[in-house]
């Protein structure tokens, strides 16, 4: 433990200015608790402690985070989520694999979970077991510092994922639990029968209804019935005991210590629990999340949320915080609907009901932003609302029935190579499991050997990537994804896996293979991808500063937008479609700007502004990233 740093104005400051707000967002869900005094002093305590175990570098670094006004706006800034066995074996293979990262132009690393979690009944690292020491398989605490300071030496930032909302059944706290400990049984949510989890069940939708059907898992130890939402090895935690939000404060201090510059905050729907609801997003859980976050404030302000909230768009936009803590929530969500519609629109080649869906998403708070992706580990959800649907004229059960057919390869003449995930028996709701690469084509070309399948399915998998990169917020790109990996489909035959498709694109990378091909095409999709992370950071007004206008609406294949700051304006333009698509010049006049040269910095053409009857030509599935220059 270090001694106080008494010449640290900031921290008081910080505490002095947010005190009253923690005090007040504490009392709000604590307030009626009997240890709610204690507890209150004991929140004060881990921040001050909080404080005094960051080093001094991360207080320098949060003191030049706070001038920057919004470091994670920027346009300089490219991510990658991978699994750091999977990817590099272990921490130190990651360190090894930095060039290649830097390479392609990421400077940001989000490490999928690296804590201990049992094998076989992992979640992907998701059940934990130990909330502090690092997985044996992935290397030590010690390998996570070294890979951490390379980073920084290198000016790469850094994000982990805190599990608030369950434990694996293996950690600590459960173990006692099982054991009947009267303590530990309240950090869950236990119950001698199924009075209470049949009253819940009947309104709380099921996660992964074909592995783990229902909510609550029988017991045997203590004959009881326990909350897993998720998997049955996952036991929800209960945060009505203040007990619990201390230990998970604690938690994520410790995280943020560790140099962390984004916590992504997994699941945080479902912390709070409430009879007769579905039990997500519940005013309660944004009580929460406001609290974590002006904690974080005063202790470690360099330190950024995100929320992964993959729920429908209208309760995705709250957790950016609303009312007096408007901004003042998660610093990031994912983007998920923005995602899901991109999928949507490839499909069908229709942009409509993507738009259809921006007057919402553009109401994200000024100072907050996105974390943009085309796949990431999970699956896609088609969880936008049926309004956006019927807005482009079409039925939504039939349409997400088409996508789902489209994307698992089921229906004729679909280049697709997918699966349905989680199918709901009684709902049949699905969600898709698939590799950009293998959903855009790429998997079912290569096999039939075709080289124009081939070239549309890459075209498709840059416009997606594309899209994600210049819409605004930190793109995070799927390790594999560069390299354009296809379905795995070894899982299958691993039983701690086969339950769970989405391990079919979570590839094993193979660094030979890569070395002995790497040079073999300039136009690789990993080329290309490096080349719209070089073309983003030359831009400026690609940085999320609210600075996002829609084009009207042309054309219905072609998505488009205006991205720009005093100095800078540039159009980017995406043809979902298979065919060429004739844009009005028109279209660069409406908005009141004089517009006679465009720079294209993907194809570096230079384009002419025409006359208002005639068009622009996209090609299929083409994209232009236009800068005005006259
Ligand atoms: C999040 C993760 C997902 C996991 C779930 C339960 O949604 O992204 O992979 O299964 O939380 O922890």
């Amino acid at each position: 433990m270090r001694k106080s740093n008494v010449s640290d104005l900031g921290f008081y400051t910080r505490f002095i200015a947010n005190v009253a707000a923690i005090e007040s967002l504490f009392k709000e869900i604590y307030g009626a608790h009997p240890a709610c005094e204690n507890s209150f002093t004991q929140l004060v305590e881990v921040i001050t402690q909080a404080h005094l175990n960051r080093r001094p570098a991360l207080r320098k670094l949060d003191e030049e985070k706070l001038d920057q006004d919004g470091w994670y706006l920027s346009n300089q800034i490219t991510g990658m989520s991978l699994y750091v066995d999977r990817f590099a074996g272990n921490l130190q293979g990651v360190s090894e694999r930095l060039d290649y990262l830097q390479d392609l132009g990421v400077n940001f690393l989000h490490l999928m979970p690296i804590f201990e979690s049992p094998e076989g009944e992992s979640d992907g690292g998701y059940a934990v077991s130990d909330f502090r020491k690092v997985d044996a398989r992935f290397g030590r605490l010690e390998d996570l510092d070294n890979l951490k300071l390379e980073m920084e030496k290198r000016g790469m930032y850094l994000m982990l994922d805190i599990v608030l909302n369950h434990t694996s059944h293996h950690h600590a706290w459960a173990k006692q639990a099982k054991k009947g400990d009267p303590h530990y049984q309240q950090f869950y949510y236990l119950y001698p029968n199924r009075e209470i989890p049949d009253q819940l069940d009947a309104t709380m939708p099921e996660i992964f209804p074909e592995s783990s059907p229902g909510n609550f898992t029988y017991l045997k130890e203590t004959n009881q019935w326990v909350m897993t939402v998720f998997h049955q090895y996952q036991w929800d935690l209960n945060y009505t005991n203040p007990e619990v939000l201390i230990a998970m404060l604690d938690t994520l201090f410790f995280y943020a210590n560790l140099g962390v510059d984004i916590l992504r905050i997994d699941a945080p729907a479902f912390i709070w629990k409430q009879l007769g609801t579905t039990c997500q997003n519940l005013p309660q859980a944004h009580t929460l999340l406001q609290l974590f976050k002006q904690c974080l404030q005063v202790a470690a302000p360099g330190v950024a949320l995100l929320g992964e909230a993959i729920v429908a768009p209208t309760e995705i936009m709250k957790y950016f915080g609303s009312g007096f803590y408007t901004g003042r929530e998660c610093d990031f969500a994912y983007h998920a609907t923005q995602m899901a519609l991109q999928w949507d629109a490839l499909a069908t080649g229709d942009t409509r009901v993507m738009l259809a869906a921006q007057p919402l998403l553009l109401q994200k708070p000024v100072g907050a932003s996105w974390i943009t992706y085309t796949r990431c580990h999970d699956d896609i959800g088609l969880g936008y609302d049926d309004s956006m649907i019927a807005s482009a004229g079409f039925q939504p059960y039939e349409h997400r029935k088409f996508l789902k057919e489209y994307y698992s390869g089921a229906r004729e003449g679909s280049p697709a190579t997918g699966a349905l995930f989680s199918v709901n028996p009684k709902t049949q709701d699905a969600r898709i499991s698939g590799s950009l690469a293998s959903l855009c084509g790429l998997e079912k070309a290569l096999q039939n050997q075709s080289p124009e399948a081939i070239e549309t399915a890459t075209q498709k998998i840059l416009l997606m990537q594309a899209m994600s990169f210049f819409i605004g917020g930190i793109p995070i790109i799927f390790y594999g994804d560069e390299q354009g990996y296809t379905n795995d489909y070894s899982y299958l035959s691993d039983s701690g896996k086969s339950y769970d498709n989405r391990w079919m694109h979570r590839p094993i990378i193979d660094w030979k293979k890569w070395e002995e091909e790497k040079d073999l095409s300039a136009t690789s999709i990993f080329t290309a991808t490096k080349r719209l992370i070089t073309i983003r950071k030359k831009l400026p007004a690609i940085a999320d500063h609210g600075n996002l206008t829609w084009l009207a609406p042309h054309n219905i294949h072609v998505a488009a937008f205006i991205r720009q700051t005093a100095n800078q304006r540039v159009y980017c333009l995406f043809n979902f479609s298979s065919q060429n698509a004739y844009l009005t010049w028109y279209a660069f006049k409406e908005k009141g700007y004089p517009t006679q040269e465009l720079y294209d910095y993907w194809t570096e053409k230079i384009f002419l502004v025409g006359l208002d009857h005639e068009y622009m030509v996209i090609p299929p599935y083409g994209f232009h990233i236009l800068e005005v220059i006259q």
